[in-house]
């Protein structure tokens, strides 16, 4: 059976309270029901990630453990500072960050945007990434842009396709399929994520594509009810 990440970026939403209330209805009416329902073979090849904000990841660590121990359902952030700890006041570092996340989101077209992110700070935030066993996802926005050494998880989100603060135009599987393919065969990366206005209706489209091994969803992972319909659906 196919391995497919579903992971949820939460962006800049929610505070503690909210993150709460998401997973307690994401847990106990959604999604565990669901799992449940299921045969062992299907937990384990879905993947279900969620990336919060940094403020949120220590509640809902402590929610999954208490709740949800045994379920393949893990944290991610969604940057990391390039240094290691030490003196460099607003930053988290890649070590405190894998105390709660298995994953981090890194080089999103938001951050590259807004933050002027650079390919050559991507990679050096795989790398310290790596050294604390987190495992980056980077986000490309095209076959053009660079994938650091070492990385094995690739989201490709293109620009149009993401609905920050307008509706976003999902890709056309077929362009989708061929990025991937693209990134899986002649970039050697095992695993090819499909991402941009990803909801329960579309999400098949993509994860039955040859070369996709899931999906990175923004707006319709904020409601645990639409999340949940992801999971199942993919
Ligand atoms: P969207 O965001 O699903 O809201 O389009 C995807 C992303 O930015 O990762």
């Amino acid at each position: 059976m196919k391995k497919l990440f579903l992971v949820a970026n939460w962006k800049s939403n929610k505070t503690v309270n909210e993150a709460h209330s998401f997973m307690i209805s994401f847990l106990n009416h959604d999604f565990i029901t669901w799992m449940h329902s299921q045969n062992t073979d299907v937990n384990s090849s879905k993947q279900i990630v969620i990336c919060p904000s940094f403020t949120l990841l220590a509640e809902l660590d402590k929610l999954i453990k208490q709740n949800a121990p045994s379920f393949s359902l893990s944290l991610g952030a969604q940057n990391i500072s390039p240094f290691d700890k030490g003196p460099y006041t607003g930053e988290e570092s890649a070590t405190q960050i894998a105390e709660f996340a298995k994953y981090v989101i890194l080089g999103h077209s938001e951050r590259r945007l807004n933050f002027g992110e650079t390919d050559q700070q991507v990679e050096e935030k795989a790398a310290i990434a790596r050294k604390y066993q987190l495992e980056p996802i980077v986000c490309v926005q095209g076959k053009e842009t660079p994938v650091p050494p070492n990385v094995h998880i690739v989201a490709y989100e293109p620009l149009d396709a993401i609905s920050t603060g307008r509706v976003g135009e999902p890709a056309k599987p077929e362009r989708a399929e061929e990025v991937a393919h693209f990134f899986r065969h002649e970039k050697h990366i095992p695993y090819v994520l499909y991402g941009g206005s990803v909801d329960p209706s579309n999400v098949r489209q993509y994860t039955s594509l040859e070369s996709i091994n899931g999906v990175l969803i923004g707006g319709a992972s904020l409601d645990p009810v639409s999340f949940s319909q992801i999971i199942q659906n993919a």
